[in-house]
């Protein structure tokens, strides 16, 4: 009884971690659009973004990269010291780092998850 009890409970906890997980996914699905021009997510913060990252290079520099908000920065100050990147206000750095903190940050993998095999196309020389 009280072990079938205890089982139960897991179950539940089970079910529930699970339902939980669904909407952290779910989240991140709803997210911002994507500006269509640049790739950006259009979070707050993204035309900051846009009008000081993408003037020397294509943003796919930023939306493939990844890091927390000093490794961010870090690359800004390589960009100032090596490659003609101008002086930013602190203020919009801040915001700007912010962006690229949160939107782009290091556990955040820049391909979408696999495709389930039933919606992978038939390869014609798979085996069996
Ligand atoms: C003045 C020109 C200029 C501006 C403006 C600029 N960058 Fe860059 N950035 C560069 C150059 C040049 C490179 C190196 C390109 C290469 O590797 O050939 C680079 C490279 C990068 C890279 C790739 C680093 C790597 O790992 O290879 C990232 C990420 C990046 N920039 C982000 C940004 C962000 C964020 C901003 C806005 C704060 C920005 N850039 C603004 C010139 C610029």
């Amino acid at each position: 009884m009280v072990k079938s009890t205890v089982k139960q409970l897991g179950l539940v906890v089970t079910i529930l971690f699970a339902v939980k997980a669904n909407a952290v996914i779910a989240a991140d699905f709803q997210a911002y659009p994507i500006d269509k021009s640049s790739g950006l997510v259009m979070a707050p913060g993204w035309e900051a973004v846009k009008g000081n990252c993408t003037a020397c290079h294509s943003a796919k520099f930023i939306t493939g990269q990844r890091g927390d908000r000093e490794t961010w920065q870090s690359m800004i100050r390589w960009m100032q010291s090596t490659q003609g990147l101008w002086q930013i206000p602190s203020e919009t750095e801040s915001t700007i780092l912010d962006y690229l903190a949160t939107n782009y940050p290091p556990n955040k993998s820049s391909r979408r998850s696999n495709l389930p095999i039933n919606l992978m196309p038939t390869a014609p020389n798979r085996y069996p």
